[in-house]
């Protein structure tokens, strides 16, 4: 599949550019941002050097989709739909730059991914799932307001370089209204 360029009312959201590797090594150097997502631990320029091919890779293949998030010439983080599984399953993952949080850009970027995952001239999904370290009140707080409904939790499924985790799912399906429903894990 040739790379998307989606834009939002603050971002544009496009294929990661080896301009971009500073960028994100740096990021990358957030406590949060390796305890909660599947980037390496410790985390090496030669990590985001090897990353950025990738993704162009991953594009080609269909599989996983990613954007880097661009606030004007600003890296703000990157954003994806995972495990495209061709039977219209996906999984939305993302991480926003530590000077760049706290703003709404992840949820105004998640909204125009989701939009496009469902969108019958995108990728047509029917369901898009979202899973979190358990504890992620920030992911998980984020995923409420996008309309996902808390599914509950899955025992030691997540892996990363640390181990393994007991997960929150939640899932968001192409008719649901995307209303924030209460989530008894947040509430
Ligand atoms: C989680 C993360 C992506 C949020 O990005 P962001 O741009 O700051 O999020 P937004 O500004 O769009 O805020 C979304 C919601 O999350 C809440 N939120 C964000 N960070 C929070 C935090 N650290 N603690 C509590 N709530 C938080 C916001 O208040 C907002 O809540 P609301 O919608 O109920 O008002 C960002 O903190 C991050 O990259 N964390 C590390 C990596 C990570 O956890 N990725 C997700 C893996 S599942």
């Amino acid at each position: 599949m040739e790379p998307v360029t989606l834009r939002t009312e603050r971002l544009e959201l496009s294929l990661p550019v080896e301009d971009d590797i500073d960028a994100i090594y740096e990021a990358c150097q957030d406590a949060e941002t390796q305890r909660y997502t599947t980037v390496p631990s410790p985390y090496e320029r030669k990590h985001a050097e090897e990353f950025v091919p990738k993704v162009a890779a991953d594009w080609q293949a269909g599989t996983h989709l990613t954007w880097a998030m661009r606030e004007g010439s600003e890296f703000a983080g990157m954003i994806g739909l995972y495990r495209i599984d061709g039977r219209g399953s996906g999984e939305l993952g993302y991480w926003v730059s530590p000077w760049s949080r706290r703003r709404g850009l992840l949820v105004e970027a998640a909204r125009t991914v989701i939009d496009w995952g469902f969108a019958a001239d995108g990728l047509a999904l029917d369901r898009i799932e979202w899973r979190a370290v358990v504890g992620n009140i920030g992911s998980a707080r984020a995923a409420r307001t996008l309309g996902f409904r808390y599914e509950g939790t899955l025992r030691q499924a997540l892996v990363d370089s640390h181990g393994r985790d007991d997960g929150w799912i939640a899932g968001l399906l192409a008719a649901d209204d995307r209303t924030p429903h209460p989530w008894p894990v947040l509430d």
